[in-house]
């Protein structure tokens, strides 16, 4: 016979667990991050230094790394604006992955996948150092959808060439902007983030070359 009395706790379990997530990590005590302010200068405080730059308060973990908390909460932020991007990104490859056709659509297919796979290992990497600094991922697709710093990538598109056009548009804005962090991560004094973007940037160079060779000539 079945216990219908165990199933209802079970389900009441459940949603006072989502409910307590829902609410906040004020129902997790025993988390208690250590709150530290941080100041961030935004890209036009950075142009204008007469603006007072943005604060944004970050929850950082305690850790015996010995870069100083502001430096590791400022690499936080970089590193979670760019995985917001590299979610962003993914997504955009599968997108093409899924809806190209035409005449070299088994090279296009394969080589959209494979680029998505990439972009994955960048979101890992990416948070995964974030958290190794103390910080915390900001991973959620919804984070992604708010932050990434990639253009919106085109629906209704079918055509082979339109997709290289569009992808390799992602891959040159994400790299750019890899390429950005390494100097920021360096002006920081944390080398580690800086040779984490270097190696991320180099790879995207190298999808966008491949991607590119399956343009039409110039
Ligand atoms: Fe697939």
């Amino acid at each position: 016979m079945v216990d219908f009395t165990r199933r209802r706790q079970g389900r009441k379990t459940l949603t006072s667990g989502l409910e307590r997530a829902s609410r906040g990590p004020e129902c997790f005590p025993s988390l208690s991050p250590l709150a530290l302010r941080v100041q961030v200068r935004t890209a036009s405080s950075e142009a204008d230094p007469r603006r007072s730059p943005r604060t944004r308060t970050f929850a950082m973990h305690q850790t015996r790394n010995t870069l100083s908390a502001n430096i590791r909460a400022e690499s936080v932020d970089l590193l979670n604006k760019h995985l917001a991007s590299a979610i962003d990104l993914h997504g955009q490859l599968k997108q093409a992955h899924w809806n190209v056709r035409g005449p070299n659509f088994i090279a296009l297919h394969g080589l959209f996948d494979k680029c998505a796979a990439e972009a994955e290992t960048y979101s890992d990497l990416l948070a995964e150092r974030a958290r190794g600094l103390g910080g915390e991922a900001e991973g959620t697709v919804q984070r992604a959808a708010q932050f990434s710093g990639l253009l919106a990538y085109p629906l209704g598109v079918a055509d082979g060439q339109e997709h290289v056009f569009a992808v390799s548009g992602a891959l040159a804005a994400f790299g750019e902007s890899a390429r950005e962090a390494i100097d920021r991560a360096a002006r920081l004094g944390d080398a580690d983030t800086a040779d984490l973007f270097t190696e991320i940037s180099r790879n995207v160079d190298q999808q966008l070359w491949l991607v590119e060779s399956h343009g039409a000539p110039q």
